[in-house]
């Protein structure tokens, strides 16, 4: 967690963004309940960054895109909610990771040390090793577990052919095709844009508009609020802040890196995998944060960034490794993981935090109102 200090927000918030960096003025309403998007509130740059979020030519064979793994109707998450992590878009792989949510990631702060906190904090991945939404938008097309394209050359020439492709060109030049990389990383340019736009981050829950005094809570959730804030309860907002900051709704994530002690996931398909595509088989460990090349530090192996608790109820299942099916199992763990033997040991066991979770003794009522609130921060609240 963040013991002090603001998270510098660099985005356009609530608003939509012109490409050079300040805000439209036209309405940005986007219609959440549908989760459809309303073209006429994008830029042109935004409206390019949708169609290829949609594209699933886009992927070799085609059949796969970015939305298939991160479906605005779940939560911006995979709508398999039944297997731990994601298929590609050849049927018999499988991610090591299970797919968090784009939702909201915009807010994530570049990737970073901070020096006073002794902390690393931000980027994109659930290990930071991406460190914006751009970066970030390169690695799936070319992930031979995701969307599988043998190289850039290949995603360049499917945009080329596309039906966006002059839109593309009115944006990014005549010349947008001919070089490769640039062309590639425009591609991600525009992407990136899309995903900053209030259709990512509505902040239209239950919970916003409680804020906004314009919803009421009912008893369990209030007393599932209380649990979720008091330090001597759940001392969830730790690391999941529940209240706004700098002018901002809160986030639910510090964008901080933690090792909860999540158990070893058995059922993760990726274990299973031939070696070409997991060297390790079985014995596969996630050293998440520590295990990245930018890092690369034991002292933060198996710390994983802190997600956003928001639209978590539709974006089972939970953990980096996807081991929990159910809220309910998520708070249980946190209460009765030092007490309870059926946890397990955790996957990676350096670095377990012992401070802020593992014994928390709440009771059934208490752990059931954790969940019930945490169902009120659902977009699409009317
Ligand atoms: C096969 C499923 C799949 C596809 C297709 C896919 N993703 Fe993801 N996405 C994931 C997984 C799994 C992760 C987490 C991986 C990790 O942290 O190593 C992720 C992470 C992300 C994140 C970071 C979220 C965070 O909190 O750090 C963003 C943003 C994102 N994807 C956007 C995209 C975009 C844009 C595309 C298309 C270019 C895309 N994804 C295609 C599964 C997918
Ligand atoms: C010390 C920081 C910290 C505290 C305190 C904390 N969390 Fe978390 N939470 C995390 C981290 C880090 C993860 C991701 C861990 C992983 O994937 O291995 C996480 C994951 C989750 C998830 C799964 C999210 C997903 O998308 O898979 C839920 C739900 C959750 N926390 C709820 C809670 C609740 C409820 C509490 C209070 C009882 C709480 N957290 C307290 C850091 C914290």
């Amino acid at each position: 967690m963040l013991k002090q200090g603001f998270l510098v927000l660099s985005i356009c918030f609530l608003s939509a963004c012109n490409g050079d960096g300040t805000s439209s003025s036209s309405s940005t309403t986007v219609s959440t309940s549908k989760n459809t998007v309303d073209e006429s509130t994008l830029t042109l740059k935004q409206l390019v960054g949708k169609k290829l979020f949609f594209d699933a030519n886009l992927s070799e064979p085609a059949g796969q895109s970015c939305a298939s793994c991160h479906d605005p109707d779940f939560g911006f998450s995979d709508p398999d909610q039944i297997m731990s992590t994601s298929q590609g878009v050849h049927l018999d792989r499988f991610g090591d990771r299970n797919t968090p949510t784009a939702a909201y990631a915009a807010f994530s702060p570049d990737f970073h040390y901070d020096e006073i906190e002794g902390l690393f904090v931000g980027g994109q991945f659930v290990d930071g090793r991406a460190s914006t939404l751009k970066e970030q938008a390169k690695g799936p097309f070319l992930n031979i577990l995701e969307m599988a394209n043998p190289d850039k050359a290949t995603v360049v020439s499917k945009v080329a052919n596309s039906s966006y492709a002059t839109l593309f060109q009115q944006i990014y030049g005549f010349n947008a095709f001919s070089n490769i990389e640039t062309a590639y990383d425009n591609i991600a340019d525009a992407i990136a844009d899309f995903e900053k736009t209030s259709f990512f981050s509505p902040f239209t829950s239950k919970y916003d508009a409680y804020l906004a005094g314009k919803a009421t809570l009912n008893e369990i959730e209030l007393l599932g609020l209380k649990v979720f804030e008091d330090e001597k309860k759940g001392n969830c907002a730790a690391c999941h802040p529940s209240q706004p900051s700098n002018g901002v709704p809160p986030l639910f994530t510090d964008f901080t890196y933690d090792n909860l002690g999540v158990p070893r996931n058995e059922n993760n398909q990726f274990l299973n995998l031939p070696e070409h595509f997991n060297k390790n088989g079985r014995n596969h460990k996630d050293l998440g944060l520590g295990g990245t090349t930018h890092v690369n530090n034991s002292a933060e192996y198996g710390k994983f960034k802190v997600p956003t608790l928001r639209n978590i109820a539709l974006t089972a299942p939970y953990m980096h490794n996807g081991v929990f099916k159910t809220l309910r199992e998520v708070v249980e763990f946190y209460n009765t993981r030092d007490i309870d033997l059926k946890w397990g040991i955790p996957e990676v066991a350096d670095n377990v935090n012992r401070e802020e979770l593992g014994n928390l003794k709440l009771t059934d009522e208490e752990m059931n109102a954790l969940v019930i609130f945490m169902t009120t921060l659902t977009d699409g609240y009317n």
